[in-house]
């Protein structure tokens, strides 16, 4: 008879559940939150670095030709890590320049977020040259040489207009420190730059400059202010 079977099966499920409730209680687990919890979606490492891009360039593409072989480049060179994903290794940097608004620094972060989106492990900081200054500027309690150490050791630096600051003999000395610390250890750097070769010179010192030519792959990016819309006539750059 079925209305036997229907009767006494809700009662053994209902059996089943209190029983199930009271080892779930037993081990101080809330039945309601576990069966809400939605397992965690896998956070990628382009979304955790996400957040560490400042929001303008969030959505940044390495769009340019010679940008997009360096990260293909660099991604080739890595060699696998712990997790088997390959993490960033040694190889030429990046010197992108061009005048103001050419999209220096958006080649730049969607240099990194290629890397990233392919799958390369990496620790990478970025930094202006004027926060460089700003931020490692001797002053009480705040342990300079640690953070320069940080940027110095970094697997990838983004070093972001370079001799757009003001300079003085302090901060000549700090980026000389910097790029010769990349350039020995052979660390990929980008760098942006809206000084021609020779104005960079006279900024940052033939030292770095003659360091830059060695290590560094040029990308030269022209054509309008992008933020300005189309300019008709010559920029004087
Ligand atoms: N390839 C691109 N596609 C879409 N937007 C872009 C592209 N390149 C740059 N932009 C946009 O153009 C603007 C200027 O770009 P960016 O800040 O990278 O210029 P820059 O060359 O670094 O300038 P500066 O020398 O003043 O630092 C930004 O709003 C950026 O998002
Ligand atoms: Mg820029």
């Amino acid at each position: 008879m079925t209305t036997t079977t229907d009767a006494r099966a809700p009662r053994q499920l209902g059996g089943a559940v209190a029983k199930l409730e009271a080892i779930l209680a037993a081990r101080d687990i809330d039945p309601a939150a576990a069966v809400d919890a939605a397992p965690p979606e896998p956070v990628t490492a382009l979304e955790l670095a996400a957040a560490r891009i400042p929001r303008r360039y969030r959505d940044a593409l390495a769009d340019h030709a010679h940008v997009s072989a360096w990260v293909e480049e660099i991604a080739a060179a890595g060699r696998p890590g712990p997790g088997g994903a390959p993490g960033i290794a040694y190889g030429p940097s990046l010197l992108i320049a061009g005048p103001t608004g050419t999209g220096k620094t958006f080649q730049a972060y969607g240099a990194i977020r290629s890397l990233l989106g392919a799958g390369v492990r990496l620790r990478w900081e970025a930094i202006t040259t004027a926060e460089l200054h700003a931020t490692l500027r001797p002053r009480q309690g705040h342990d300079g040489e640690r953070h320069f150490q940080e940027l110095a050791r970094s697997p990838l630096l983004l070093l972001d207009d370079l001799g757009a600051a003001k300079a003085s003999e302090w901060t000549e000395e700090l980026t000389y420190r910097l790029i010769d610390h990349r350039y020995v250890h052979e660390l990929p750097t980008l760098i942006t730059t809206n000084l021609p070769i020779a104005d960079l010179r006279t900024a940052v010192g033939d030292r770095v400059v003659s360091r830059l030519a060695e290590m560094t792959r040029r990308v030269i990016l022209d054509g309008p202010d992008r933020r300005r819309g189309t300019v008709t006539g010559p920029r004087g750059y």
